[in-house]
Parts: structure tokens; sequence; C-alpha cells
């Protein structure tokens, strides 16, 4: 069965570069991306991985752990990370998990068969400190992902969950957020003493929150 945005990220163990994983201990207090690529020694992961390893500090400044997965072998993965260092100029940094049998590929639907029967398409999970699924996003194997945008997206969710709080369209850090229609009025007055500016009733816009 599809794994949803709000269901609970199935657990598993499977052995990483750097040494067993098991997910839910993993993820244990932190938010978590996990993350799909289609093979080792391809260029658009070489890009992908490298490109993550330097944001190592925007994900630990956002309490994020980052877990990468192919079925390639682990054997493979050492070589493949020399190859990322030379190439891109980052050093893998985050554990790569290698899923030989495919089995946490298909139990979170990472393998399309019509698009190749064996190797993963680009998927991408954030998981909450809850251990849910708060964002899921799929890209083909040709398009490499724009992980800048993963970080804009954890700034939202973490928002939401903080602040309650939504984000409108291009929404970036620091612009104006939305007050989710849950809130009530009487409950954003004790909020936002200051009030908000209403569009429509159901748009209440306030400057974003900090903290
Ligand atoms: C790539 O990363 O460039 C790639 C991987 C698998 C299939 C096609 C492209």
């Amino acid at each position: 069965m599809a794994i949803l945005i709000g269901d609970t990220a199935p657990d598993f163990t499977l052995e990483s570069t750097e040494g067993t994983i098991h997910f839910h201990d993993f993820i244990e207090g932190s938010w978590a991306v996990l993350f799909s690529h289609p093979k080792n020694f391809t260029p658009v992961c070489t890009t992908e991985l490298g490109y993550t390893a330097k944001l190592k500090d925007e994900f630990a400044k956002r309490g994020v752990k980052v877990l990468g997965l192919s079925v390639d072998k682990l054997e493979d993965h050492a070589g493949w990370a020399r190859d990322i260092e030379e190439t891109q100029g980052s050093a893998l940094n985050f554990p790569l998990l290698a899923d030989t049998k495919g089995e946490v590929a298909r139990q979170y639907d990472m393998i399309h068969p019509n698009a190749d029967n064996t190797l993963t398409v680009r998927s991408l999970f954030v998981i909450g400190p809850d251990k849910k699924v708060k964002l899921k996003i799929e890209y083909p194997a040709s398009t490499g992902r724009n992980f800048d945008e993963i970080l804009r997206v954890i700034d939202s969710l973490q928002l939401t969950a903080k602040h309650q709080v939504a984000t409108p369209v291009n929404w970036k850090q620091g612009e104006d957020v939305i007050i989710v229609p849950a809130v009530s009025n009487e409950a954003a007055k004790a909020k936002y003493p200051e009030g908000w500016k209403e569009l429509k009733s159901y748009l209440r816009i306030v400057p974003q929150p900090q903290g």
C-alpha cells in the first residue's frame, strides 16, 4: 500500500556506509529526510549527493538527519563516495543505505516498474519527530531535485508544527505567513495581540513568527 502524508513511516533495518541503521531509532527525536537515488556512478546522482553533503550545516540547524538509499552494494558506495568528493568538492557526510534486495525501496514505493523494473526513481520523504510522513516527492531519474526547495519546505513544515501557521505560494524564509483556518479569531488574538491583515475571513496574514 502506498505511503501517504500523515502515515507513520515504516520502520526497517539496513546496512549503510555508517553501520546498521534501525530507521525509527535513527529518527528518534529529530526530523529526517529519506531519499532514494537510482544508481551509483551516474551523473545526476553524483551532483545530488555532493550538494546534499554541502547542506550539512543547514540540515543540522533545522534538526534534520539525512539518509540516502540506493539498491547498490555497500562496497560500491565507498568507491563512488571518492568520486563525489573529487567532482563535487564535498565528501559524503550522511549515511547511504545499501538496499541490495530492494526491500525498503519496494516498501516505500521507490521502484516504479513502468519507469524501471529494478532501479529506484528519485523519491524523497520528510519525516517528523513523531515519525509521520510530512512530505513526499518523486522525480524521474533524469531530473535532479532541488535540495534548496527541500530546506524551504522543511522551514514551512517546522513553522506549522510550532506556530500553527501555513505558508503561501512561493513563500520564502522571513516572509509573511497565514494563520491556519483551525485557529479561531479568539485564539489568534491571544497569539497575535498586534492583530493580522484580514483579506478574507479565511485569509489572515501575519509576519512570520520567530523562534
Ligand atoms: C543519473 O543519475 O544521471 C541517472 C541515474 C539513473 C538513470 C539515469 C540517470
